[in-house]
């Protein structure tokens, strides 16, 4: 029997440190510290200071596997999920060939499996072949054995009102959900950085934070009509905020997450030049930045997802423009929500554990991921050092591309530990 005792930890960050035991992939029991006979063969994680919370769940990852294999695969991702603290993620369609149909999707669902170190749930596309055309087959994804749960053309924005409309209907009456990359093509034609003051002096071509208020308030008015269920990716502008307290306030049923670089970053970054800050939707300005951790910390903005986009260094380090849009996030992601919303005082370890693992398993219908730290509960958890620091280094991560915007910086919050149901598949900065 494959048993796990973890000593002394703190739930949720709150109250006297437990001891808790995992057996059979459950949570078999918890107690006061010591209590516990060890039984025979178990681990034991000794966990005094430290903080259980339910394992992530990361709404928005691209993998890369199939096509670009030499940026990232379906192993080197997971590792770096594990060693994040995150048990669940959503592999992103915008891969080669693109994840529309059944075969892939479930090659992605397959080769996840397999590695076993992270739930790797395939997202579908919209649209064949990413193109905005002509809706995929969604329905076969969604019966396929990878039981697709969401589907989204991340990377590009469904723009046809009435293609969205179409999936906004198909996808609530599979149960599913449409995350949509909320980007008017016509209003960032071009555009390499958030429209505004610094772009024009430092010569970009302007992103005007009109381009994703526009999409996600029509989106809204569809998913209304349609009494459909919407997810809007990575929302960067105070603009975006509005509409969805708004639509929230209508009763729509939307849901959005912010990334972990988008609640740190802003465009005073761009007075460098240097690509690795290049991301889309772009770094907003230092009042964007702010009121998505309001929004974040009083829920209008429901989660975080990393948006974790591995690049090769040939397509990151070179000008600007040619650049590709991305950045890593699997590992950094806790830090950068300790840092922004936890040392600050916006969040406590409670609400990380609802940003980060209850809220995206809800959006996703995940029955098993985000549940309660109890007894008979799925063991699927994480176990954090919140004292310690770390200096991030894009090389020593477990992705096969490096892109970190965060290199050389200390942060706070170290993953200790990260079980999937009940087996350890990190520990210490190391997988398994
Ligand atoms: O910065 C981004 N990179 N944003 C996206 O929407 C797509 C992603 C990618 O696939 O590299």
């Amino acid at each position: 029997m494959n048993e796990v005792l973890i000593r002394g930890a703190r739930l949720y960050g709150e109250g006297e440190p437990v001891d808790v035991l995992v057996a059979d992939g459950v949570i078999a029991g918890i107690g006061a510290p010591g209590v516990a006979t060890v039984p025979e063969g178990a681990e034991v994680i000794e966990a005094a200071g430290q903080v259980l919370l339910p394992g992530f769940v990361d709404l928005h990852t691209h993998l890369r596997e199939p096509g670009r294999e030499d940026t990232e695969t379906i192993e080197t991702g997971s590792s770096a999920a594990a060693l994040g603290g995150y048990t669940a993620v959503f592999a992103m369609a915008n891969t080669d060939p693109v994840a529309d149909n059944a075969v892939v999707v479930e090659h992605v669902w397959r080769r996840g499996r397999e590695i076993g170190l992270v739930d790797v749930h395939p997202v579908g596309a919209v649209t064949a072949g990413l193109a905005g055309e002509r809706l995929a087959e969604l329905g076969t994804m969604a019966k396929s054995a990878a039981g697709v749960r969401m589907f989204s053309d991340d990377g590009h924005c469904v723009a046809d009102p009435l293609i969205m409309r179409r999936a906004l209907e198909y996808s609530t009456a599979l149960g599913t959900v449409v995350a949509q990359h909320a980007e008017e093509p016509r209003l960032t034609v071009g555009a390499q950085a958030h429209e505004g003051e610094r772009a024009s002096r430092l010569g970009y071509t302007g992103w005007p934070s009109s381009a994703e208020e526009s999409i996600v308030a029509r989106d809204c008015v569809l998913a209304r009509h349609a009494g459909a269920r919407l997810h809007v990716c990575h929302v960067s502008t105070t603009g975006t905020v509005d509409v969805l307290a708004w639509a929230k306030g209508l009763g729509v049923d939307v849901s959005a997450e912010v990334t972990p670089h988008h609640l740190l970053l802003t465009d005073e970054r761009l007075a460098t030049y240097d690509p690795i800050n290049k991301v889309n939707p772009p770094l907003r300005t230092e009042a964007d930045a702010e009121r998505m951790r309001q929004a974040l910390a009083d829920g209008v903005v429901d989660c975080v997802a990393t948006d974790h986009a591995p690049h090769a260094v040939q397509d990151k380090d070179c000008e600007w423009a040619a650049a590709r849009p991305g950045m890593l996030g699997l590992q950094t992601a806790l830090s950068i929500v300790a840092e922004t919303m936890v040392r600050p005082g916006l969040l406590d370890w409670r609400g990380v554990a609802r940003v980060m693992s209850e809220r995206p398993a809800e959006i996703a219908g995940l029955p098993d991921q985000g549940r309660p730290l109890a007894e008979g509960e799925p063991a699927n958890l994480v176990l954090i050092d919140p004292d310690a620091e770390w200096t991030v280094h894009g090389a020593e991560l477990a992705s096969l591309a490096g892109n970190t915007p965060y290199e050389g910086m200390r942060l706070p919050a170290v993953v200790s530990a990260t079980l999937l149901r009940g087996r350890i598949t990190a520990r210490e900065g190391k997988i398994g």
